[in-house]
């Protein structure tokens, strides 16, 4: 008779392209990614969710204006306008989550799991270096904003859509990972942790 295994079972990163450890993953057997959708609505997990899924549809919708603007569905004067006021109010939001996740969130996160603290590291990388894509994608916006109504700039257009399609490719990354890393600790530890502090999860 043959002995059973005494591995740990292995759990799957919710995306191919996951950079996660497999080890990393251990919380995946109480709260696999299946599960997430069931989440309870209000809940620290579900919040967190739905705060990526706004910044998804945020970048989704400056990466749209920019195709449109390409394939001539868009004229110049419309697609400044929109991509100018989309981009302000996305790229606050999103600086914002960050510096939440870096000052109050992830050092939380980090005390709560601290064998996830590599994870947490590369997380916090990749918020440096999606900030460095953002002010590459500001100073480009800028120009947009010096440009008249009347005047369009293919060349310029061009600039950023490539800044925003790597913007979009980084940020989609970091979105999946993160949730792969955090979902299943705030599922498990939300309530104590809500009830010990008086700072904002998200
Ligand atoms: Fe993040
Ligand atoms: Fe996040």
């Amino acid at each position: 008779m043959t002995a059973p295994s005494a591995a740990a079972p292995a759990f799957a990163p919710s995306h191919p392209d996951s950079r996660l450890a497999a080890d990393w993953l251990f919380l995946h057997a109480q709260v696999p990614p299946a599960k997430w959708p069931a989440l309870p609505s209000f809940g620290a997990a579900a919040s967190w969710l739905g705060m990526h899924a706004s910044l998804r549809k945020g970048q989704g919708e400056l990466e749209q204006l920019s195709r449109d603007y390409l394939a001539q569905r868009l004229d110049w004067r419309d697609y400044r306008q929109r991509l100018l006021q989309v981009a302000a109010l996305h790229y606050s939001h999103l600086h914002g989550h960050h510096r939440n996740e870096d000052v109050h969130a992830f050092p939380r996160l980090r005390q709560l799991q601290p064998r996830l603290a590599r994870g947490f590291e590369l997380l916090d990388a990749d918020h440096g270096h999606i900030e460095q894509q953002i002010r590459r994608i500001q100073d480009l916006l800028a120009d947009l904003r010096q440009r008249p109504d009347n005047a369009p700039d293919a060349a310029l257009a061009a600039r950023l859509d490539d800044a925003l399609r790597d913007g979009s490719r980084w940020l989609y990354l970091h979105l999946m990972d993160e949730e792969d890393l955090v979902i299943p600790v705030l599922a498990l530890e939300s309530e104590p942790w809500r009830a010990n502090t008086a700072s904002p999860l998200i």
